[in-house]
């Protein structure tokens, strides 16, 4: 059985879209040990206490101290077992010490088509770039921001008359569907990290 920390800043659907598919069977041989947060009032913690999941809050807020503030992070997850590190909507940079302490074990989503739009308002980004497809990357996270091995990307159109909204929207399903499909692979040990390559086995 994996043991997934999932960290949140906000909303936490992709963190309930995750736990779903768990329930349903379509991620296997994977519980969500604890949910993380920076931010003491992210909604997605709401749905983590009803459900039932251990929550740790460390208030990031004022914490310049980015490497102090990650072995925090560290210790006290240290009692959990845990396997993989789920960033959904983990809007902080993480710094070498946790990538290091969970070496190809962290994954995060990113709502656009890395390496193009990394960072904040990916969507908007696109937007204003006037791409005609964008979509997500599920990626590992190394310590630069945004730029681990990819491990699996889905495209949506950008439409002329699209807003922010609705082309976060429309991107947010397939975010949806991408993140589990890729934990569903690193649960079955289908993932192979060779440098920037992700080899994805039998498939
Ligand atoms: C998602 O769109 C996720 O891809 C994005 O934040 C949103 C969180 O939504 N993450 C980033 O932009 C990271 N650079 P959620 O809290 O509902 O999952």
């Amino acid at each position: 059985m994996i043991n997934i920390a999932v960290f949140i800043s906000g909303r936490g659907s992709n963190f309930l879209a995750l736990l779903k598919n768990i329930e349903k069977g379509i991620i296997q041989n994977c519980r969500i040990a604890v949910v993380f947060s920076n931010n003491p009032s992210a909604k997605g913690l709401e749905y983590a206490v009803s459900a039932g999941i251990e929550i740790i809050t460390i208030p990031s807020k004022n914490r310049s101290d980015r490497a102090e503030y990650d072995k925090e992070i560290i210790n006290a997850l240290a009692e959990y077992n845990i396997d993989l590190i789920c960033l959904a909507g983990y809007m902080r940079i993480v710094t070498s010490e946790l990538v290091e302490a969970y070496e190809n074990r962290i994954i995060n989503i990113h709502p656009a088509l890395l390496p193009s739009f990394s960072g904040l308002h990916a969507q908007k980004q696109a937007l204003d770039y006037g791409v005609k497809v964008s979509g997500c990357t599920v990626h590992f996270v190394d310590s630069g921001m945004d730029t681990g091995p990819v491990i699996l990307q889905k495209t949506v159109p950008v439409y002329d008359n699209d807003t922010e909204d609705t082309l976060s929207a429309r991107i947010l399903e397939q975010e949806h569907i991408a993140y589990s499909e890729a934990v569903a692979l690193y649960a079955a040990g289908k993932l192979q990290v060779s440098g920037r390559k992700v080899k994805i086995l039998d498939k």
